[in-house]
């Protein structure tokens, strides 16, 4: 893909997904600037791309006059940027004015710029616990959480803002995703970061109810390669789009993938209380997405797992001490 030229916009692009994403749109020849307030995203994630073709803007996104001047600078807006799932439950007023009023707002000025490109990165929380699987773009969306119903109102927005004022925007649903730069830490902390990290300290993985809750974790790479090359594609446009692995796994048998890459064959497993609004089931249809853009992840789950490993590795940190930011039950306190 050639972005020669193109000034791309990536809010909430010092964070996970996002600096690998800005990375890439980088490395497709694009200009990049990065908007986020760090709540969650790390000035280190982006340092090494950071020069004349990419800029970061510590800013909140709620900050409307700051956005307007960056909004009026971009072709295309890429936006992530977001509070997460574990945040929604202690703090559920604030993650809608992030997740969504945010979001009506970006739409507002994106329209009134008249850009190339509006592409919202929802959530596969919109949909709640699967129906049915595997899980197309048309499964019914009942999110258990007020994060999977500010996403869910983020993308309605979105494709209301195409469909009245003809904005060309393109929804991403992505599933959950892990490698290098994922969160451990604070309400952001999620499973695999928390399994690798937890048995690499010699302490035992902590599973919220039974660990037959299913997920389909897709590598970063793969997920901000699709985020681009849909959110781009011509015949995106006003559509909605998972981007997925296409592979179910329970938690249980996640923790089985985390002794063999690791190697500790014989770490534990404790059991606590199920996590409240967990979602128990999550398995992507990636068939839209294949036929679009010929999507298919390059990056099995024991590869990925093995590549995160050496990441962490190679921190110079020990897993004791990235653990010391872990908070085990991270839905409960106000990070
Ligand atoms: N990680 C996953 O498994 C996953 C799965 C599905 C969808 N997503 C979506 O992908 C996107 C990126 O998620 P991520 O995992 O990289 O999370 P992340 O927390 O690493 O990234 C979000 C970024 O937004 C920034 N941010 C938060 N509030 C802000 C504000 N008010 N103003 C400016 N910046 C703000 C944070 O500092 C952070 O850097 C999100 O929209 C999320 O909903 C993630």
């Amino acid at each position: 893909m050639n972005l020669h030229g193109k000034s791309i916009l990536v809010t909430g692009g010092a964070g996970f997904i996002g600096s690998e994403l800005s990375r890439q749109l980088l490395a497709a020849g694009a200009k990049v600037v990065i908007v986020d307030n760090l709540a969650n995203g790390k000035r280190e994630n982006v340092a090494e791309i950071l020069g004349d073709a990419c800029v970061l803007r510590v800013t909140d996104i709620r900050d409307y006059p700051a956005m307007q001047a960056l909004v009026r600078e971009a072709d295309i807006i890429f936006h992530l940027a977001c509070l997460g799932v574990r945040h929604s439950i202690h703090s559920p007023l604030e993650n809608h004015a992030v997740n969504a009023e945010a979001t009506l707002h970006l739409l507002k000025m994106a329209h009134e710029k008249g850009v190339e490109r509006f592409v919202y990165v929802s959530s596969s929380e919109v949909y709640g616990t699967a129906m049915q699987v595997p899980q197309p773009e048309t499964h019914p969306t009942f999110p258990m959480t007020v994060y999977g119903a500010a996403k869910l109102a983020g993308e309605a927005y979105t494709r209301a803002y195409h469909r009245t004022y003809g904005l060309p925007t393109v929804v991403i649903r992505p599933f959950n995703t892990y490698g290098p730069r994922c969160h451990h830490e604070g309400d952001s902390g999620e499973v695999i970061p928390k399994f690798l990290l937890r048995t690499l300290a010699g302490k035992p993985m902590v599973i919220f109810g039974d660990g037959t809750q299913t997920r389909d974790f897709t590598f970063v790479s793969d997920t901000a390669r699709g985020i681009i090359e849909a959110g781009l594609a011509q015949a995106a446009i006003g559509d909605t789009i998972n981007i997925g692995s296409g592979f179910e796994i329970r938690v249980r048998d996640l923790a089985d993938e985390v002794r063999a890459v690791t190697g500790k064959t014989d770490a534990q497993v404790i059991h606590e209380q199920d996590r409240p609004g967990d979602v128990l089931r999550l398995y992507s249809d990636t068939t839209k997405a294949r036929a679009l853009i010929g999507f298919a992840p390059q990056v099995t789950l024991r590869e990925g797992l093995a590549r995160l490993l050496a990441w962490y590795q190679a921190q110079g940190k020990s897993p004791e001490e990235l653990l010391a930011h872990e908070i085990v039950k991270n839905w409960e306190v106000k990070a």
